[in-house]
């Protein structure tokens, strides 16, 4: 007799920065909620996520989100198999609360508690997106906190071949916009900006390479070319297009970005390359890497935005993989704010 496969339902929890996230993943590739309370009006107001107010904020929406995540997917928490949370890498106290949370319901439940790798989730989102992407390829995560080269050999199987040595592409993002007086968050922004007006050709900002491994990223030098412009420009009182500044550094970036993502996946084979991170969602970037992949012959995956940005479905895919390899998480888990990538 045919055995029919059981499918597995995984809660997920993400709360590394400052969204409060919960849902639930039918099998990694099917999401059947999705909830994400975003803190960035707050943050807003300060110029950045202010990390004591993020901790505090995670700690009155958790329940509620999660509530809500396991009420939309027409679910009770009995029905879900294992619970799943980002604990690393993120801001200590943020990870610390959707740690706690996901502990005390997997031990109140009985379930399988599952700890999660950020970055890892960021990849799995493709998993979502495309339900017939499988590994290996290559991976290129563009968040706030890191731009990394990954080649993904199998599920829950990573090898880092390029990082960045100083900023990442979203915290460059961030402190161009803030620089140019376009405030928090500055990604968004940039793109919003840019995709109105502004000549990427207009002022020639530097494209970083740096020794070592050719993967490597390098955005500080690109971020002080920019700073520098803008002295210059007040200094002889010339006023300054931010359209241009903006168009001119998001071209820099994304040619770096495309490039390296590039090389890589011919370098190693791959025709496959998929794009990960909240920096994942920059149309000028969707675009440039599109028109190089279809020059390669490499197939280019990249998530909608609502799966780019930080949220807990992507915990949720990678979280399946994880459970189906057997990983269970102690009672004892812990925030890891500087978690490697492949490390547990
Ligand atoms: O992955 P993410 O939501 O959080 C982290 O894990 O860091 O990424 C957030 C970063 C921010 O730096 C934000 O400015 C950037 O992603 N970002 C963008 C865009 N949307 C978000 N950067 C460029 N263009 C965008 N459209
Ligand atoms: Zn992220």
């Amino acid at each position: 007799m045919q055995q029919v496969e059981k499918d597995t339902f995984i809660l997920a929890i993400e709360s590394s920065c400052d969204e409060t996230a919960a849902a639930v993943v039918r099998n990694g590739r099917e999401i059947l909620s999705n909830v994400i309370a975003s803190q960035i009006d707050l943050h807003t107001l300060y110029g950045g996520v202010v990390p004591e107010i993020a901790s505090r904020k995670h700690i009155e929406k958790i329940n509620q989100v999660i509530d809500q995540a396991v009420r939309q997917a027409g679910m009770t928490l009995q029905d879900v198999d294992a619970v799943a949370v980002t604990y690393g890498p993120g801001l200590v106290g943020a990870l610390l609360v959707g740690v706690s949370a996901a502990k005390a319901l997997a031990f109140a439940l009985g379930k399988p508690l599952v700890g999660v790798h950020h970055i890892e989730g960021h990849i799995c989102a493709n998993y979502l997106q495309y339900p017939d992407l499988e590994p290996p390829f290559m991976s290129l995560v563009v968040s706030g906190g890191h731009s990394h080269l990954v080649i993904v050999r199998d599920y829950g199987e990573y090898e880092v071949i390029g990082r960045t040595r100083d900023d990442a592409a979203g915290e460059a993002f961030d402190k161009v916009a803030r620089a140019i007086g376009l405030g928090y968050p500055g990604g968004p922004k940039i793109d919003q900006l840019v995709a109105r007006e502004g000549n990427p050709d207009a002022i020639p900002f530097p494209r970083a390479s740096v020794g070592g491994s050719v993967y490597d990223f390098s955005f500080s030098g690109l971020k002080s070319a920019v700073l520098n412009y803008l002295n210059e420009c007040k200094m002889k009182g010339v006023e300054v297009n931010r359209a241009d500044v903006a168009a001119s550094f998001q071209k820099a970036v994304t040619d770096v970005l495309v490039a390296h993502g590039v090389r890589g996946a011919k370098d190693y084979g791959f025709h496959k390359l998929a794009l990960a991170g909240g920096v994942a969602s920059n149309t000028a970037l969707r675009r440039a890497m599109k028109e190089a992949c279809e020059k390669e012959d490499i197939d280019f995956y990249y998530p909608a935005p609502i799966l780019c940005t930080d949220n807990a479905a992507m915990i949720g895919s990678a979280g399946y993989y994880e459970f189906q390899k057997g990983v269970r998480s102690g009672w004892d888990l812990n925030a890891v704010p500087n978690l490697k990538l492949g490390e547990r």
